[in-house]
């Protein structure tokens, strides 16, 4: 622990550590916005609780040491150093995120959530912040070439998300070959072990899994009835305050280039190549 001259100067030394223990005589932590005084220091500030499903890489992951990594994170804690604002990431499974953050579990959520009218009725949304679409995967051989091929086959998504909802409007909501999986790691995996045909989930997740795991053997497939989708950063509903604060912070990624460099860091240059074999 580093300590002011001024300490350091003290006549005795037990004052020093008792200055020291209630952070007296310890430097301003470096995170403290220097120079904007109307910026509350971070430790003065409540921490942000980020909800996020870390079972969907390159968008957020738990690394081997336990910790949440991704485009989502980098993206989020880029914004919040720029809004003034404390977070912190807590693993949120999927299934319970909307409620967490309904009930103050969580503060904010970012877990590659596309925005939808319908969760627009329960929660906010910021600025969309990243494109994507939904994909096919199937094993290499398969003879899959559309998402009307699905038609007959048993297919894999994640509970609740929008694949399952594209799914399930081809397929009939109630239908025995829609499979539904806790998260995307578990669908792909049933696909690796033919408990299913295919599965239909995000195109950044899929073409991620099959770059990174060539040995799978896996095939992805673009259709044209794919929607485009759009991310969002969702808070609870009416929390404007905190949009307000997270739209600048996403406005002023873009406008200095960190965005990009984060973009960059894991898609390369150019957009997702989703149709690429
Ligand atoms: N974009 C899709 C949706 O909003 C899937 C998101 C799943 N995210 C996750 N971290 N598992 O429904």
């Amino acid at each position: 622990m580093k300590t002011t001259d001024a300490c350091r100067r003290a006549l005795c030394a037990s004052l020093c550590i008792a200055a020291v223990a209630m952070s007296g005589c310890q430097k301003a932590p470096e995170a403290a916005s220097i120079g904007d005084p109307t910026k509350v220091p971070p430790a003065a500030q409540k921490v942000l609780v980020v909800g996020t499903d870390a079972a969907y890489a390159p968008f957020e992951s738990q690394n081997e040491k336990g910790e949440i990594v991704g485009f989502d994170i980098d993206l989020v804690r880029a914004v919040a150093q720029k809004a003034g604002l404390e977070v912190k990431f807590v693993n949120t499974p999927w299934e319970g995120i909307f409620n967490a953050l309904a009930q103050g579990d969580r503060d904010l959520l970012v877990s590659s959530i596309t925005i939808t009218d319908e969760r627009k009725q329960t929660l906010d949304f910021s600025d969309p912040y990243f494109d994507a679409h939904q994909l096919i995967a199937v094993k290499q051989n398969a003879k899959v070439t559309s998402f009307a091929d699905l038609k007959s086959l048993k297919v894999g998504v994640q509970t609740g998300t929008t694949g399952d909802e594209v799914v399930s409007k081809l397929l009939g909501k109630n239908s025995t070959q829609v499979r539904r999986f806790e998260s995307a790691p578990l669908a792909i995996k049933e696909l690796e072990s033919s408990g299913v045909d295919a599965v239909v989930i995000d195109n950044g997740v899929l073409v991620n899994y099959t770059a990174n795991n060539p040995g799978s053997n896996l095939r992805v497939i673009n259709d044209a009835a794919f929607q485009p989708e759009r991310y969002g950063i969702a808070v609870r509903k009416g929390n404007a305050g905190l949009l307000a604060k997270i739209n600048q912070g996403l406005a002023d990624v873009r406008a200095d280039g960190t965005y990009k460099r984060i973009y960059a860091g894991y898609f390369g240059k150019g957009p997702i190549d989703s149709t690429k074999k």
